[in-house]
């Protein structure tokens, strides 16, 4: 008989948020103002002219959000911490409220079985340091390790695995090279220094997280551990053609071996920093800081949704590629399916690390229509979401050590500079009366957790 496609015991299936996409009060009991606060109330900088000013209003709902997490089943929920909740100013003394919020929370999932998993920064800067100069500072690294060591003493125990960063690239290239994301800044010769910057306040924090809890990393299940999340999607070149060859080494070197190699060998790849170099651009490195950005952590989160598919364009300075419009359907973000993306950016993975992994993020836009009932049948996104999920189980059959897979994402929200008008979730929200409906998807979510893996086709 045919089984489908069971998970090992234990795999941790989850859903992931983030603070600022979907908490909202933005400036409740005493946060401070975040760079995407700056961002998105300057105009023009998002395209529906929206601002997680309320998103899901999560901050005075999550008691009900808590409820959904429940209900779906999840063995672990992926949530980050504003850090402008805990430090409003970025550093100084914290703020009480911030952390009552985050406890309650915290201690909430826990007590109905659910496993948090927390990142620490998911890009929402507090716009304090950033007027002090951002991730171009060095001493904001050090900043980010305070907030790190005071996040594990107060919630260190509540969380089963600590995030420091999510997507450090996007923070370096989209926050400061294309200046889509905040801060906003166009300096292409800063990114390489941002991004050096972002890995040392990771390492830092790693070391802080050890002075907590112990040197030697902990056995799963028996204390928490710390880890990082990349961004990893895979490259392919559009052509045979050298140029293309050539110009999608450099586009995968950007986004992945930029990160992975400093992180698991100790340095950063050659070929970026030449290409770099001759754009003027060099990480600002100091003697020690690549053993403290290859500080071992526990394990490794990959986020990916997608492939790139490359070709030369000289006319590009920065990355001397343009991405090809892909072969196959797409989502509503532009994104081709592809669900060996899962297979592919774990292997890339595997090529530099034995850890643990997890796929902290996959998922899927669409235009969901809520029906003349209130329902909403995103077969769509629940044919996405199989296809990607039965590569997680032919990964793992090929030895992968995957340890979870997390949807991206549990509610609808604030999708960075695209504001509200991309939804992800498996739950609807209506951003009118904040009203949240279970989608299709999160039925058929429910029901793959509950059977640990997928029917047979
Ligand atoms: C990832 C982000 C996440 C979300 C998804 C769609 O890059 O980490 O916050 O916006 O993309």
């Amino acid at each position: 008989m045919d089984n489908g496609l069971i998970f090992p015991p234990g795999f941790l299936w989850g859903a992931a948020t983030a603070a600022y996409q979907i908490e909202g009060a933005w400036n409740a009991d005493g946060k401070g103002e975040s760079i995407w606060d700056r961002f998105t109330h300057t105009p023009g900088k998002i395209r529906d002219g929206s601002t997680g000013d309320v998103a899901c209003d999560h901050y005075h709902r999550w008691e009900e959000d808590v409820g959904h997490i429940a209900a779906l089943g999840l063995r672990s929920y992926r949530l980050s911490i504003a850090w402008t909740r805990i430090f409003p100013d970025g550093t100084g003394r914290p703020n009480q409220r911030g952390l009552d919020f985050y406890r309650r929370l915290l201690t909430a999932l826990n007590a109905r079985g659910v496993a948090p998993a927390v990142t620490l920064y998911h890009w929402d800067l507090p716009q304090a340091l950033q007027e002090r100069g951002g991730w171009l500072r060095r001493d904001t690294a050090y900043r980010f390790a305070e907030y790190a060591a005071t996040a594990f003493r107060h919630l260190g125990r509540e969380a089963a695995l600590w995030i420091t960063h999510n997507e450090p690239f996007i923070q370096a290239f989209y926050g400061h090279g294309t200046g889509e994301n905040a801060p906003g800044e166009r300096n292409p010769w800063a990114i390489l220094t941002v991004g050096h910057h972002l890995l040392l306040s990771h390492g830092l924090a790693v070391d802080a997280f050890r002075a907590e809890f112990g040197a030697r990393p902990l056995v799963p299940g028996q204390g928490p551990q710390v880890g990082i999340v990349l961004m990893i999607w895979p490259h392919h070149a559009a052509s045979e053609r050298p140029e293309d060859q050539a110009a999608n080494r450099i586009a995968d070197g950007g986004m992945n071996r930029l990160f992975l190699e400093p992180l698991f060998r100790g340095r950063y790849p050659d070929d970026i920093m030449r290409h770099f170099k001759w754009r003027g651009m060099r990480p600002a490195v100091a003697p020690g800081d690549m053993a403290i950005i290859g500080r071992p952590i526990d394990f490794l989160g990959v986020n990916t949704y997608t492939r790139l598919i490359n070709q030369a364009n000289p006319r590009d300075l920065l990355s001397g590629a343009r991405q090809v419009t892909p072969p196959g359907p797409t989502t509503a973000m532009g994104w081709e399916i592809y669900p060996d993306c899962i297979i592919e950016a774990l292997n890339k993975a595997r090529a530099y690390t034995n850890l643990p992994l997890y796929i902290t993020e996959n998922g899927a836009a669409y235009d969901d229509v809520v029906g003349p009932g209130g329902e909403i049948d995103d077969v769509a996104r629940i044919d996405y979401l199989r296809a990607h999920i039965a590569a997680a189980h032919r990964a793992i059959a090929q030895g992968i050590d995957l340890r979870g897979y997390f949807v991206w994402s549990l509610l609808d929200n604030f999708e960075w500079a695209h504001g509200l008008s991309k939804r992800f979730g498996l739950i609807h929200v209506d951003y009118a009366t904040l009203r949240r409906t279970w989608k299709r998807s999160a039925y058929w979510y429910r029901a793959v957790i509950a059977r640990n893996g997928l029917e047979a086709a």
